[in-house]
């Protein structure tokens, strides 16, 4: 019988994404085990205070927030984490509820093997009775394995601003099929970064050491790996625009030089114009009133709303209704 492999994502988002105009290519596929790498290093510099902000909100609304998870007859839960990473944010959570006793289990989900088999050994070694069910997926897939019907209340996590990396649509259809999967009175907490000074943004995502410019590099570098192609790395070049009036940071990878670059595992040879943009991402930022009118829409009550002491980063809970 003949087997007709077909192609990867990577594959596909490559094909269609290289024939547009402008190009472009999703920032989903940033994240092999180097990306994830330079993501972590990235949360570490003085420039991309987003990971500072929500650990601060984290740990100082800890108790709020378990609260709110535990109010009215509800005395467990799941705690659903999407795109977990690490996990750093969260064992703020999980180890002060260990702490207070809570009858909860853990459920992360990640689309990096690597990042979720680090944070299982490290999660199981510091709380060995801690109740894990650990999930390889990417979250847009990840929302069709929570089940429509489970027995305990489910608290998702989606933190780090991960929903500024949707665009509008993509954020509401995620909140709408949210919704579709989750029960009366589960809940939401998202971590949304908030439109603040032009020139904070735009640092974050223009760091002196140059973090950011290898990150997006990378993704040329995972499809030289995985296809078979031939890009040129020094001769692409990290752009970043943040619109103050729009609220998106975007990063763009520019061609340097005109050039052609070859896919062997799809056949495809592409041109470049010198000056030419691939974009790979878009990192939105919000507004209070934004993120009202999101939960609205998709069948949810805003009843949380928890800030750092700079006011530039939101950690909010949704309620189903
Ligand atoms: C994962 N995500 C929320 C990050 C962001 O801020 O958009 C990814 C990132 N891109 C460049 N720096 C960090």
């Amino acid at each position: 019988m003949l087997h007709v492999s077909s192609p990867s994502p990577l594959a596909q988002e490559v094909q269609a994404g290289l024939a547009k105009m402008p190009k472009r290519l999703s920032s989903r596929f940033f994240y092999d085990a180097e990306g994830s790498r330079i993501f972590q290093e990235i949360m570490h510099s003085p420039e991309y205070y987003l990971t500072r902000s929500e650990f601060e909100i984290l740990e100082t609304y800890k108790a709020n927030l378990l609260r709110m998870f535990t109010q009215s007859e509800h005395r467990s839960f799941d705690l659903v984490e999407l795109g977990a990473g690490d996990g750093l944010k969260t064992k703020i959570l999980l180890g002060f509820f260990v702490d207070q006793r809570v009858d909860f289990a853990y459920a992360p989900i990640d689309i990096s093997a690597d990042a979720l088999d680090g944070l299982i050994a490290d999660v199981s070694e510091q709380w060995p009775h801690l109740q894990l069910k650990p999930q390889h997926d990417d979250y847009f897939n990840s929302l069709q394995q929570l089940s429509a019907n489970a027995k305990s209340r489910r608290i998702v996590l989606f933190l780090g601003s991960n929903i500024g990396n949707f665009t509008p649509d993509e954020a509401l259809d995620f909140y709408r099929q949210l919704h579709d999967r989750l029960l009366p009175g589960d809940l939401v907490l998202t971590g949304f970064d908030l439109q603040k000074h032009p020139a904070v943004i735009h640092a974050a995502y223009n760091d002196q050491q140059g973090l950011t410019k290898a990150f997006n590099l990378n993704l040329l570098r995972r499809i030289n790996r995985e296809l078979d192609a031939n890009f040129n790395l020094d001769a692409f070049d990290h752009y970043e625009t943040y619109s103050p009036e729009t609220g998106e940071a975007r990063s763009y990878l520019v061609s340097q030089k005109q050039q052609v670059v070859s896919i062997g595992a799809l056949d495809l040879i592409v041109s470049f114009q010198e000056g030419e943009i691939i974009h790979t991402e878009i990192s939105r930022k919000f507004t209070r009133s934004q993120i009202e009118q999101l939960a609205t829409q998709a069948g949810f009550t805003l009843n949380g709303w928890f800030m750092d002491s700079k006011g530039y980063f939101a950690d909010v809970v949704f309620t189903r209704n």
